[in-house]
């Protein structure tokens, strides 16, 4: 009996429609490294995300503004090597496709070619929708992402719901069409009032993926380390725990300290022996130095 279980077949874009056609939510979850990305793979997820959250989930920033291409293929390589059955989404972080058509291609050919990725992401409407058809022409597959967009936050006026007002909802439908005629695959829309999802979902074609855009969406997308328990600071509202396990993570650490300090770890059953023979050897070698 093998000790891993057959790979899945790698889903395909036409998978993905198909779902959306016969109304079974789409699956999305973030992963950041290979440990992640098994996890994410055993789950039986349908696309996995190596989003720039990873600048505050892994690397310790405060936005996701700082994180930078390297940063984000050295994550998604990790998450490349663990992955077989999900499409694999990857993320292109602030400044690094926003300039120019050439540098969007520049930097999306990166992530297929170093990284392996399946589709690339990209935020907002407005400008991102020339890079976006840009990218298309060139035959790569890409997500969108409107409503809250955290990597332009600040002229969102902070990390808050997007769309609630109709003339701002209007923003984020027109948004939404405006990738979708550009041919992007997919849509990430975020933060958004239900209204306002199911609104667009009505007016697109492609699977919408909702995160705090209610449930009238074709599926959804929650970061891992918000739906596992493992970050600290208190996560959004729309976020829903499934786990605690900074809890458990803590508590296991704190235990292994307790007992390296009382000396009951490591224990015998840790320990590698030496032959009897060779013990009473070493002993006369040493005697004899
Ligand atoms: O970076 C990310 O994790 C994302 C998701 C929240 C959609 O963009």
């Amino acid at each position: 009996m093998s000790a891993h279980p057959a790979p899945r077949p790698r889903m395909t874009l036409g998978d993905l429609a198909a779902k959306k056609r016969v109304g079974e939510p789409l699956v999305m979850v973030t992963a950041y490294d290979h440990p992640g990305a098994r996890i994410a793979e055993e789950a039986g997820v349908d696309l996995v995300l190596v989003g720039d959250s990873a600048a505050m989930t892994v690397l310790g920033y405060d936005s996701t503004v700082p994180m930078t291409v390297d940063e984000m293929l050295m994550l998604t390589r990790a998450v490349r090597r663990g992955l077989d059955g999900p499409l694999l989404v990857g993320d292109l972080p602030f400044g690094s496709y926003e300039a120019s058509d050439a540098l969007a291609l520049a930097t999306a050919q990166r992530f297929v070619k170093e990284a392996g990725v399946d589709l690339v992401k990209i935020e907002r409407g407005g400008t991102t929708v020339d890079r976006a058809r840009a990218l298309v022409a060139a035959g790569i597959p890409v997500v969108g992402h409107v409503g809250l967009t955290p990597q332009t936050a600040t002229a969102l006026g902070g990390y808050r719901a997007q769309g609630r007002s109709a003339e701002a909802a209007i923003a984020v439908i027109d948004d939404a069409i405006a990738l979708q005629d550009a041919g992007v695959s997919l849509l990430v829309v975020e933060a958004v009032p239900a209204e306002v999802t199911a609104a667009l979902r009505a007016r697109i074609d492609v699977p919408v993926i909702g995160i705090g855009a209610g449930s009238d969406a074709d599926g959804q997308v929650l970061v891992f380390h918000d739906l596992l328990g493992l970050t600290e600071t208190p996560a959004a509202r729309f976020v829903k725990r499934y786990a605690d396990l900074r809890a458990a993570a803590v508590a296991g650490v704190a235990a292994y300290a307790d007992e390296v300090r009382s000396g009951a770890y490591p224990a015998p059953e840790h320990t590698y022996g030496m032959p009897a023979a060779e013990a009473a050897r070493l002993a006369e070698l040493l005697a004899a130095r």
